[in-house]
């Protein structure tokens, strides 16, 4: 989600366009990698227990870590008493403010291309508080029992300043319109008031969602240590080269002295990005001379790090009586901190969504005294295609029109908001084939009349929709031996989602090898590249860049060839790679092996690095995955108990490259999307802005027994301006889902939920 602000696009004559996402003709079908279902080349390491995992490497004299945090929203700490803390057992060192190695604040993400930070607040390094919850001592002992016990030995007195801890309190104290990516959410085409009042069908409801935490399976860890002078950290992180940098800037070292490690992520979804832990784990590491482990507790994970905030929102359609929709208005307010830059962006998904003479859309920002919010699991679309998409459904009910039919009949042809054409676009061909899967024609319009015992039964559905984003990644190394094994390098990151065998596959493919013949190497920040796994971009990001290194070793290839070779005089373009070694793609008896290439000119190997060219693609093009979202829920006639017994997910996101792991992805998104439908709720006490529910006991996310089996379907037609064909698949699955649940209640009971979690009490 995170570079959604570039989709203000430049457009450029056809004549103009300079490749960069053009199509790729040797990521194919040729060799039979891409495309067939592959499982995950981690997997029996992770089922055996035998990845090693932030917070389980080991180190020679390491001591633990734990954090006292504040019970106040704003002030200052008056008194601290570490006295009873350092006399406890095992207890090494307290760090607080007052003997914290001196750090510069964080640059904050997005403010510079490599700023990692979650929000810009210094970190432990005066009296002052800025949320409820943070952290204001770091206990060291010799076990995490005894730093554990010793947290609670540390005594403050604050001197309380008034905070303001309310959405309605911020509201009251003025909004401004949010920024996100440096540039305003705030789009207007046409007249849509205007449009609106004169419409012949209209519908104009609020929404609210609550405000959401993160919940990795993998609490936060790290592991650190100092050893000569070189910073070193163990992590699970989404971008450990952010991290790196970003790091070296707060410690005043160079960046080469900060080494961040990141093999396996048990769990990211936009939450394993810098926190304030790192750094306290780092400065107190050099406090004490020693490795240091710092585990936040679940709780420690609610007070520090980021989720994601509160929305109000509002959507107006207005449509003629045969359903066009002739106005949009979707705008609202969401809390932020004055010191992160990250408003909940809701609005984005409603950008490229519908054909509409005229369009207003806009988000208000105010700010909360409390913990920033962050990227969380498809921020902005998620509870965006809520509020959309219920409305949507609000409209088809007035208009007693099929809600697939009225969607269909406003497809756009062209981006309404910026003008660019769509890069690819068969969100027509999901519905049908989802609709035609699902069962949509059994549907009963009228609400509440289909019953099952004491359950009433409904269908709903809604559109999903993800932007394409690819970042500047930088370069990828790829390392290709005599006897025909490739080393792929590059600092990316494998969250659980199949990134290393997915890349695997594409520079198999490519180099035209087994897969046992590829090593694909990430996770650390001393490889090449610039990736952050987020914004469901790190596969094409990941993917142009070693399509860049590849094209630079057919080139090399060719020159060590030489004129002695079948090969000579062909360019890098016309030949790719097959059978352990090169051919001309338009005749493949023009050969030579990788061993007779090294082999005749005397080398073991050969190793190029190379970078893309800039993701030009998303300025020319109105690039987004798209889906259609399909439920059926069983609402309990007396308790309002919502189960949800059926869900399809049919997808249009453009080559689909490994369909075992895609499908993983599509399924763990649709489940995210149940609990924020039905389950998810961040609760804290207004008076304090303490969260009050900092548990997996009150804060609930779905079980298996509140999944039922989730089918996905798949267009897998390629676009034809990713470098892959590839678009994003990471948080596509969570959009759309809240409003296909809410859709299909209010099909059940003929009872409109427009106020997140659908939880019994509102079914009452
Ligand atoms: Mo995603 S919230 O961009 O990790």
């Amino acid at each position: 989600a995170v570079m959604a602000g570039m989709s203000k696009a430049i457009a450029l004559a056809p004549d103009r366009w300079i490749p960069g996402g053009t199509p790729d003709p040797l990521i194919s079908h040729r060799h039979g990698h891409i495309g067939r279902p592959t499982t995950r080349i981690d997997g029996p390491l992770k089922v055996a227990g035998a990845a090693p995992f932030a917070a389980e490497f080991p180190m020679e004299g390491m001591v633990y870590a734990a954090l006292a945090n504040s019970t106040i929203a704003k002030g200052r700490i008056v008194e601290l008493d570490t006295r009873t803390a350092e006399e406890a057992p095992g207890v090494i060192a307290v760090m607080t403010h007052r003997n914290a190695p001196r750090l510069s604040p964080p640059p904050a993400f997005m403010s510079s291309p490599k700023a990692a930070g979650g929000d810009s607040l210094p970190v432990m390094q005066d009296a002052s508080i800025h949320w409820n919850g943070e952290p204001v001592a770091v206990v060291i002992a010799q076990t995490q029992e005894q730093a554990n016990h010793a947290r609670s030995l540390v005594r403050v007195t604050y001197e309380a300043e008034p905070a303001i801890t309310s959405l309605g309190a911020a509201k009251a104290r003025g909004s401004r319109t949010a920024m996100f990516m440096g540039q305003p959410l705030h789009d207007e085409v046409g007249d849509a008031d205007a449009a609106l009042a004169a419409s012949a069908v209209n519908v104009d409801a609020s929404y609210s969602t609550p405000r959401h935490n993160h919940n990795a399976i993998e609490l936060h860890g790290v592991t650190v240590a100092w050893q000569d002078g070189v910073l070193r950290i163990h992590d699970a992180s989404q971008l450990v080269a952010h991290e790196a940098w970003t790091l070296a800037q707060m410690f005043g070292i160079d960046e080469d002295k900060v080494v961040v490690t990141s093999p396996f992520v048990g769990g990211g979804f936009g939450g394993k990005c810098l926190w304030q832990h790192q750094v306290l784990a780092a400065a107190a590491s050099r406090m004490v001379g020693r490795p240091v482990r710092l585990v936040l507790s679940r709780e420690d994970v609610y007070r520090l790090v980021g989720g994601r905030s509160n929305t109000e929102q509002r959507v107006a359609l207005g449509a003629d009586p045969d359903g066009r929709i002739k106005a949009i208005i979707h705008e609202g307010v969401t809390p932020k901190t004055a010191f992160n830059a990250m408003p909940e962006p809701f609005i984005l998904p409603t950008r490229s969504a519908y054909a509409s003479e005229t369009i207003k859309l806009d988000v208000q920002a105010v700010e909360l005294d409390m913990l920033s919010n962050t990227f969380m699991r498809a921020p902005g679309e998620s509870v965006g295609t809520f509020a959309l998409e219920s409305a949507l459904d609000e409209l088809a009910h007035k208009l007693d029109m099929d809600p697939i039919e009225l969607r269909i009949r406003n497809e756009p042809e062209k981006d309404p908001t910026n003008g660019l054409p769509f890069s690819s676009r068969h969100i027509v061909e999901a519905w049908r084939a989802g609709a035609e899967r699902f069962g949509w024609s059994a549907r009963k319009p009228a609400s509440g009349t289909v019953r099952d015992g004491e359950w009433l039964v409904g269908m709903g559905c809604a559109t999903a929709t993800y932007p394409y984003y690819r970042m500047p990644g930088g370069a990828a190394r790829i390392t290709l031996t005599r006897e025909g094994h490739a080393t792929v390098d590059i600092a990316a990151h494998e969250m659980g989602m199949g990134t290393a065998t997915t890349h695997t596959m594409v520079a198999a493919e490519r180099l035209g090898l087994p897969l046992e013949a590829v090593t694909f190497n990430y996770g650390d920040s001393t490889l090449p590249g610039v990736v952050l796994a987020g914004g469901s971009q790190q596969t094409a990001s990941i993917g142009a860049s070693v399509i860049a290194a590849h094209r630079a070793l057919v080139k090399e290839l060719l020159k060590l060839a030489g004129n002695d070779s079948p090969l000579a005089g062909l360019k890098p373009d016309e030949v790719g790679g097959t059978d352990c070694g090169l051919c001309k793609l338009d005749d493949p008896a023009l050969y030579e092996s990788y061993a007779s290439i090294l082999g005749r000119a005397q080398r073991v190997s050969v190793c190029v690095e190379a970078s893309p060219s800039a993701p030009m693609e998303i300025m020319h093009w109105s690039m987004h995955s798209h889906g259609a979202m399909f439920c059926e829920v069983r609402v309990h006639a007396v308790t309002g108990e919502v189960r949800v017994s059926r869900f399809l997910g049919s997808f249009d996101c453009g080559r689909i490259l490994n369909p075992k792991t895609a499908g993983s992805q599509f399924r763990g998104g649709i489940i995210m999307g149940l609990g924020l439908a039905l389950m998810e709720e961040t609760r804290f006490d207004e008076r304090s802005g303490r969260i009050v529910n900092p548990s997996l006991s009150e804060y609930h996310v779905p079980v298996h027994m509140d999944v039922p089996e989730i089918d996905v379907i798949w267009t897998d037609i390629p676009d034809p301006h990713a470098p892959m064909g590839a678009r994003g698949i990471g948080e596509i699955g969570i959009t759309g889902t809240a409003a296909a649940v809410a859709n299909a209640v209010f099909n059940a009971t003929g009872k409109r939920v427009r106020d997140l979690p659908i939880t019994l009490d509102k079914l009452m």
